[in-house]
């Protein structure tokens, strides 16, 4: 009866016209002024040492250069400031700032900024600049080779859980014994869309800043600190972001030098890093696991013990939340874990789609794998067996936790019943056959946000918030929400974001987007919806003059009597009566924290997978795929999918062809282009199965939802590796799964 319930409802992206159709505009598009400038970063060959001479001469005499930046002419800024620490830093950090002084730190540190009229005179010019180097070839660098520099952060505890019965002594008495060693390697960011930069100069120093971010607030407040701008002098703004991924939660070095060029030169700047560049800022550490479960005969674990190892950057102490994982998916009384971190001349890692579950995950769904077959148990059965009814790491109940669902239904769609349990034994020809599962997870965070809102007497109306929609769908899922709260359609409502002058937000991360910033819009949809019944209420002859606002419905731009529906007023009506021209609201919303911490809040899911692996040449295909969700309240089904279809294609990426070559006797990585870094095509990709089990849960937040933005990547690499074992009867422990290792 009700026409404007839109969540739940597989609705088109709002803004899909205008993506396909051009008009939907990235960082490095904006071209509204004339005489913008173009700045080239040059990067360094040198991975450490320092600059002993710079030599511009030749490149600043060319007719339309207007600056080559480098440390020599850039000092005395605000930026030496270092007590800035943006929203994504690791505890101790802030982003790596160039040009501070003439050390060398990385390979391909940006070392020099060349601004001309236009960015193919920029790019040649930057050839002719000539540097001299001390090279310091006593470099550290390789996780495995400098296993004996492993140490805690100083900066800070690491995140690991608290040791809980005795692990040691539990294993020694366990029937079933596995340790595996789980190696994953460095992967790059490469969002479709470069890291970009446009500034545009006005005067008294205003800059308007088109960034590439997943926080316009977050780069705004980086601009003000470093530059020491007011707000108005540094409104940052991105309305669309081509895929960030995570590598958008830091600001990035080409934001900090189109801002700097633009000041100094009172010139409007933009700044597009090269692909090759893309691998110069960041990436998901290499990560060392080792393993160690003890199992009852009958298949109870009885103790997990990992030690995680990975890299950070000389310059910041970065981790990740590796090993918990390990204690919470599944019941064990046993559990021990520790995380150390080994420096090396690399850039500091970087958050990549679900940071740290993606790695501890694989590990410890290998692992558990490896030792279901060890104790002679169906690898399914096995986890549904050591299910965990709570959360033993932080001895919370969960808020919901579909996940045997998850099993369940997944396994029923994929078939999982048909399996013949032993290695080599199903094939095709001379392909060989494996099926694989593993347990995925992911937290349902709730974060503060503000949003605006603003109903006019035509019935239209608009939210806002600084957010962001890095691709997830964020405009499609908040204009559902914003219509079906006021009962609007949803053609009558926009909703806006990245713009650093809207209401706060955070940054678009750690899949909390669709719970906070939901939450926020249907609280300020709410608070228009109470002020505009009240004003319902006292219009002349007003039908709702006694009524209660449990007596009627909002719909398709009416309040409608619930008893009668052919009593209504319209919004406009309403207004128009009432002599008001808009309704708006600003309000906060906040997690309740005294609820929410007392429950465990995550969501799941169940991922099956199909490899076919060729004998002879030990290619391997993932052809069928079925991720089973429980990600609480689906706002939008279609996407909702889109979400976990990416992060599957991702995880196939992970797990066969993704891996970053790190060069350890010159620290260079390596493949940094598209041409030798493998990322899956279309022909890679065949199908591929998205469940969402129904799960209701009031406390993640006052929507339910719980987040869909990283779940759908995890533990695809863990079901894919034990696919192949299933299929080969070899255990891959290491990432990418290339045919060399299978051979
Ligand atoms: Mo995500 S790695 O929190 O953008």
């Amino acid at each position: 009866m009700i026409t404007t319930n839109y969540i739940g409802q597989p609705v088109n992206r709002v803004d899909g016209r205008a993506k396909v159709t051009g008009q939907a505009k990235y960082a490095a598009e904006f071209n509204v002024v004339s005489g913008i400038t173009y700045g080239f970063v040059v990067s360094s060959p040198v991975t450490k040492g320092k600059i002993t001479a710079v030599n511009t001469r030749q490149a600043l005499s060319q007719k339309g250069v207007l600056q080559v930046f480098t440390h020599e002419n850039v000092s005395g800024l605000a930026w030496f400031d270092r007590s800035y620490k943006d929203q994504d830093a690791p505890k101790d950090g802030s982003p790596f700032r160039p040009f501070q002084n003439n050390e060398i730190q990385f390979s391909l540190q940006p070392i020099a900024l060349v601004v001309a009229e236009t960015y193919e005179l920029a790019r040649y010019a930057a050839s002719l600049i000539h540097f001299e180097y001390e090279v310091d070839d006593q470099l550290v660098v390789g996780l495995e080779q400098n296993l004996d520099k492993a140490r805690k952060p100083k900066s800070y505890k690491v995140p690991v859980t608290k040791p809980r019965g005795d692990a040691n002594e539990a294993f020694e008495q366990s029937a079933i014994k596995h340790h595996g060693d789980y190696y994953h390697g460095s992967e790059h960011h490469n969002p479709m869309e470069m890291h970009a930069t446009t500034v545009i100069y006005g005067d008294d120093d205003k800059l308007t800043i088109y960034d590439k971010t997943q926080g316009v607030q977050n780069s705004q407040s980086y601009v003000k600190k470093i530059f020491g701008l007011s707000d108005d002098q540094a409104r940052v703004i991105s309305p669309f972001v081509g895929g960030a991924f995570g590598s958008g939660l830091r600001p990035q070095y080409q934001l900090f030098m189109a801002v700097l060029a633009s000041l100094e030169l009172k010139r409007s700047v933009k700044v597009v890093l090269t692909r090759q560049q893309m691998f110069s800022f960041g990436h998901r550490p290499a990560t060392l696991q080792k393993v160690i479960i003890g199992a009852s005969a009958d298949g109870k674990l009885q103790s997990i013990i990992n030690k995680a190892y990975t890299e950070t950057s000389q310059f910041e102490e970065y981790t990740e939340n590796i090993v918990n994982w390990s204690g919470y998916l599944y019941h064990c009384e046993n559990v021990d874990f520790d995380h150390q971190i080994v420096s090396q001349d690399v850039y500091t890692p970087l958050d990549m789609r679900a940071p740290g579950g993606v790695t501890g995950v694989y590990a410890i769904e290998c692992a558990v794998d490896e030792t279901a077959y060890k104790a002679g148990i169906d690898p399914l059965e096995f986890r549904m067996m050591n299910y965990a009814e709570k959360d033993l790491n932080d001895d919370l109940p969960f808020s919901s936790r579909e996940l045997m669902q998850c099993y369940l239904q997944g396994a029923e769609r994929f078939g999982w019943r048909k399996r013949n349990p032993e290695v080599r034994s199903m094939r095709e020809g001379h392909n060989l056959i494996g099926w694989g599962v593993a347990t995925g997870a992911w937290e349902a965070q709730q974060m503060p946000v503000r949003a605006k809102a603003k109903l006019s007497a035509d019935g239209k109306l608009t939210v806002s918030t600084a957010t962001s929609d890095i691709g997830t769908g964020t405009y499609t899922s908040m204009t559902q929400v914003a219509a079906e709260t006021l009962g609007l359609p949803i053609e009558d409502v926009l909703f806006k974001l990245g713009d650093s002058a809207m209401p706060l937000a955070p940054l678009q991360g750690g899949s909390w987007t669709a719970a906070s910033v939901g939450s926020a819009v249907k609280l300020v949809c709410e608070d228009i919806r109470s002020k505009l019944f009240s004003m319902a209420r006292k219009v002349d002859n007003s039908p709702f003059a006694n009524a209660d606002t449990d007596d009627v419905i909002f719909d398709s731009g009416k309040i409608i009597s619930k008893s009668n529906p052919q009593v209504y007023l319209t919004v406009s009506e309403i207004m128009h009566q009432s002599g008001v021209n808009v309704i708006e609201e600003d309000t906060t919303s906040l997690p309740n924290m005294l609820k929410q911490k007392q429950y465990s809040r995550y969501t799941h899911s169940a991922v099956f997978v199909e490899v076919k692996v060729d004998e002879d040449l030990g290619t391997v295909h993932v052809t069928r795929v079925v991720s089973a969700v429980a990600g609480g309240r689906i706002i939008n089904p279609k996407t909702a999918r889109s979400q976990v279809l990416g992060g599957v294609v991702w995880g196939i990426s992970q797990a066969l062809q993704e891996d970053t070559i790190l060069d350890n006797n010159i620290g260079r990585f390596m493949n940094h282009d598209l041409a030798e870094y493998h990322i899956p095509v279309n022909a890679d990709i065949k199908d591929i199965e998205v469940i969402f089990v129904e799960e209701h849960d009031d406390i993640v937040n006052p929507l339910g939802v719980k987040g869909l933005g990283e779940i759908g990547i995890v533990g695809v690499a863990a079901a894919i590796s034990n696919a192949v074992y299933h299929a080969t009867g070899k255990r891959v422990r290491d990432l990418p799964i290339q045919l060399n290792k299978l051979m």
